[in-house]
């Protein structure tokens, strides 16, 4: 694996792949990798002859008062486990590389961008749609994917390649959990054992409540008995807990087409997010 920190020197190494005709595979990430992660790499390497992994911890989709600081970086034993999967590229620009002096260019995807986490968390994909269409301009894969855990974050990407025309094909991947159900991140290091114990509140809750509106309970019900189970556990504040629909990310009042059921919510000073697909019968 060739680990580069320079745009030449990859866009060399990618020509290099590129001369035995073989497909790339993308996979962006900020690092600090988990099984999540590495069954993204596992399904790019299905689906491609090379696969490229960035790891870069972008500053612009952070907000002032959120954890870049505090962001976990262990960038040696990352490329450990990405050089024992197989991957061809390590990717891993420093924030000069990626965002050298006068850099002046936003790129702001509307609607999927805005409620949920983008109300949250102002800015925040407006950072992760920059740093992407940068990411795929510097590797220019073929495929690139994202996690569902990201739902909306994986909407706006989905929307910028079909409103841009970028001729990256987008792949998303279900969301990897551990035993108890809570979704793999690598924001479950910031959780003390206590907090470890509460947070499966947070799939249990999705859960029952997906089962309950697929079962035709009244949405609003269902989504006040999720959120009343979370503050039960111990999550507060309950950023939202809300169904929408599956691609537009437009809020549904009824289950009368393909939805996603999504939650935000932070428990002791950790905020954590997970979503659940909700079919109509
Ligand atoms: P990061 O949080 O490191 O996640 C990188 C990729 O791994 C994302 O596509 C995310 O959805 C996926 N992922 C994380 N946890 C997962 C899980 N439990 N199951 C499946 N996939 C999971 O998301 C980002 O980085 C950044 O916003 C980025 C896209 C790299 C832009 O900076």
């Amino acid at each position: 694996m060739q680990i580069i920190r320079e745009i030449e020197a990859l866009r060399a190494a990618v020509a290099g792949l590129r001369r035995d005709g073989g497909r790339i595979a993308f996979v962006p990430t900020m690092g600090a990798l988990h099984a999540g992660h590495m069954a993204l790499v596992a399904e790019a390497k299905t689906r491609a002859d090379h696969v490229a992994v960035s790891i870069f911890v972008n500053p612009r989709q952070f907000g002032p008062s959120e954890d870049l600081a505090a962001y976990p970086r262990r960038e040696a034993g990352d490329a450990r486990m990405l050089e024992e999967a197989g991957v061809a590229i390590l990717w891993a620009p420093d924030v000069a590389t990626m965002y050298p002096e006068g850099f002046a260019t936003n790129v702001s995807v509307a609607g999927v961008s805005q409620g949920l986490d983008g109300a949250a968390r102002p800015g925040h994909f407006d950072g992760v749609a920059t740093v992407v269409a940068k990411l795929f301009n510097q590797v220019a894969p073929d495929i690139a994917l994202f996690g569902e855990k990201d739902y909306q974050q994986l909407a706006v990407i989905r929307r910028m390649v079909r409103d841009l025309d970028v001729g990256v094909e987008i792949v998303g991947v279900p969301t990897q959990r551990d035993a108890d159900g809570l979704a793999l991140s690598s924001r479950n290091a910031y959780l003390s054992p206590d907090e470890r114990r509460a947070a499966r509140a947070l799939p249990r809750a999705l859960g029952e409540a997906a089962q309950a509106i697929r079962d035709g309970a009244a949405v609003d019900e269902a989504l006040a008995r999720a959120r009343a189970r979370l503050e039960a556990a111990g999550f507060a504040p309950i950023d939202y807990v809300a169904l929408h629909d599956a691609e537009t990310l437009a809020p549904l009042a009824s289950l009368d087409r393909p939805a996603r059921l999504l939650a935000a919510a932070r428990i002791g000073t950790t905020r954590l997010i997970d979503n659940l697909p909700v079919a109509p019968a």
